[in-house]
């Protein structure tokens, strides 16, 4: 196989040092190439771990299903080993780094033994970027190899900008060495024993035990959000779970959006949204996470950090989200779909039609007749972004996009309205760090169950939360007020009492959108809540749109009693921080509670 090369002493010794402790049999330094990623995909091939999908539907592409027991990010097996307990917060697993390191060394003692250990090089951001920053992952699952290619800038490039510069240390093992005489599994993990940690002072991950998604792509959650959020606190940016989206009106002006939701929540596809509102276009910068730093002109510019999509499958259809199926309709991997009878790939919500014949994510026959769904709901798709139709041609400019208005949404029954504008940034950070919403399939454990996620972080967050709230208030006076992007909240998800949805959400988003844009530039009535701005009847566009007016009026009406009954709730999650509770922020909450 080609092989990358670096003359960073410190970067060859780093992996000498953990090829002690893994002993594989074999260690490979990965340079990015295609010739390479075909070959790591043949090995795949041949293990089990990947099927290819017929050339003439899918073009080199892959599917694979997982041990059943790896499927999702494990929020209960992802620690945070500050010095510190007070510095990892109420909101992370907190672990004593020095017992924490002698566990994992432990248990990471021979853990390639039979394998190969990949040297996986890569640049969270376009190449050269100052807002980009270098990681090696090691990790000893060439399926990661392969979709660490698909989602990061990765190999030979990555090492040549790295030069004798620093990297983040993520190291990964399945954690599962190969015994002689016994077959490797398809899904090598270790279902019962998982690890994903974070040594946020050390700015160094490990993570042991899965080879599912945000556990072991560890450019992405633990990465590019947990340390990158301790990296932007000490250095003055944000590193956000939020997408990011262009939009441009019919008079031609552009401005770019930031919005966090929690995972499964449609950041996919409203980063992709096909407007249904006249004239108004949607491109493409990222679908979750975003790094934002402030320009010389003092307004905050962000990256898409990543180079790919590791959207959810399911629900994801040419009538939801087309541009995320042009996407992905050729060299991707698809993991925890079903696989047709004829070499593709399908899974609820692809097409109302079902495949008459299939192996559903666990291996097993599937009819449309089966009981269980073909496809897990957290099933995935890796995809380049470069194949998205709607990418913006600005999205890896190395200097990144001004940010005019940020969103924060949440899956919420009742209570939030579709939309509100924040007074300020301080009340938009307030709104933000209340925000909650019903737990999805991205995570293992109960779904729908509300929880607060403040900003979409709770699960990603590096550290103490109180600090995070108080470090976006810092950001907030770090600039003239007028340049800050405006502030948002959202709710597509509103139903009545019988359980139905009262906003069809998808593409009528872009309704929402619009009176975002109009408010950023000042020309959008609204109505002032004790929650924020609400647009006025008249202010939203809803020429053509086939909702009624009583749901109209319930979507945009400001809930007096909801949110009096949800105080209580706001205090106690507040409460949990203590005295590291940023005092504007309670203030906020006092506020809140008197008008109400
Ligand atoms: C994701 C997640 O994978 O948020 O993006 O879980
Ligand atoms: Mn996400």
């Amino acid at each position: 196989m080609t092989t990358a090369t670096t003359g960073n002493v410190r970067l060859k010794k780093w992996v000498t040092e953990w090829a002690d402790v893994f002993q594989p049999d074999h260690i490979h330094w990965c340079d990015g190439s295609a010739e390479e990623y075909e070959q790591l995909c043949r090995a795949l091939v041949d293990s089990g771990t990947f099927t290819r999908l017929a050339e003439a539907k899918r073009p080199n592409s892959y599917w694979a299903h997982s041990d059943p027991g790896d499927v999702a990010r494990v929020e209960d097996r992802t620690f945070i080993c500050s010095t510190e307990p007070e510095d990892a917060g109420p909101n992370n697993n907190w672990r004593d780094p020095v017992l924490m390191r002698a566990e994992l060394n432990a248990l990471c003692a021979g853990a390639m033994r039979g394998r190969t250990m990949y040297v996986v090089p890569f640049s969270m951001g376009p190449l050269g970027s100052p807002i980009a920053h270098i990681g090696v992952q090691l990790t000893d699952s060439a399926y990661v190899a392969t979709n660490m290619r698909i989602m990061t800038r990765m190999g030979q490039r990555a090492l040549d900008v790295l030069g004798d510069g620093d990297w983040v240390p993520c190291v990964h093992s399945v954690g599962s060495p190969i015994e002689p005489g016994r077959p490797d599994s398809s899904w090598p993990c270790n279902p019962d024993n998982k690890y994903i940690v974070h040594f946020p002072e050390t700015r160094e991950i490990i993570s042991y035990g899965s080879g599912y998604g945000g556990n072991a792509l560890l450019g992405k959650k633990c990465f590019a959000l947990r340390i990158a959020s301790v990296m932007a606190r000490d250095d003055g940016w944000l590193a956000e779970h939020m997408l990011i989206l262009k939009l441009t009106s019919p008079a031609g002006e552009s401005k770019y959006i930031a919005a966090a939701f929690p995972s499964a929540c449609g950041k996919t596809n409203l980063a992709m949204v096909v407007p249904t509102i006249e004239g108004w276009t949607a491109e493409t910068i990222g679908d979750d996470i975003c790094w934002m730093k402030y320009g010389r002109d003092g307004r905050l510019y962000a990256i898409n950090p990543e180079a790919g999509f590791f959207g959810v499958a399911p629900g994801t259809g040419f009538d939801t989200n087309a541009n995320a199926m042009h996407t992905l309709s050729g060299n991707s991997i698809f993991t925890n779909t079903a696989l047709t009878s004829e070499g593709d790939v399908w899974w609820e919500g692809m097409s109302d039609a079902k495949p008459a014949r299939a192996t559903d994510w666990r291996g097993d026959a599937w009819t449309p007749e089966s009981e269980n769904p073909a496809a897990h709901p957290n099933a995935r798709f890796t995809a380049p972004a470069a194949q998205c139709p709607s990418i913006a041609p600005e999205w890896e400019d190395p200097a990144g996009v001004p940010i005019s208005a940020i969103l924060f949404g949440g899956r919420r029954r009742s209570t939030v309205p579709l939309v509100a504008q924040a007074f300020d940034w301080q009340h938009g950070v307030f709104l933000g760090s209340i925000m909650a919403s019903e737990t999805t399939a991205a995570q293992q454990g109960p779904v729908g169950k509300l929880r607060f996620d403040p900003m979409a972080m709770l699960p990603f967050c590096g550290y103490n939360m109180a600090d995070y709230f108080g470090h976006w208030l810092k950001v907030g006076r770090a600039t003239a007020g007028n340049k800050l992007p405006k502030v948002f909240i959202v709710n597509w998800f509103r139903r009545d009492e019988a359980g139905r949805f009262l906003w069809p959400g998808y593409g009528e988003n872009s309704r929402v959108l619009k009176w975002v844009f109009d408010r950023v530039n000042g020309t959008a009535d609204a109505i002032e809540t004790a929650i924020g701005y609400l647009p006025t009847t008249g202010s939203l566009d809803v020429a053509g749109l086939d909702v009624s007016d009583a749901d109209i009026t319930e979507l945009l009406s400001f809930d007096a009693a909801g949110w009096s009954e949800a105080i209580p709730q706001i205090e106690e999650h507040y409460a949990q921080f203590g005295d590291s509770m940023p005092i504007e922020l309670t203030e906020q909450l006092h506020k809140l509670a008197a008008a109400l």
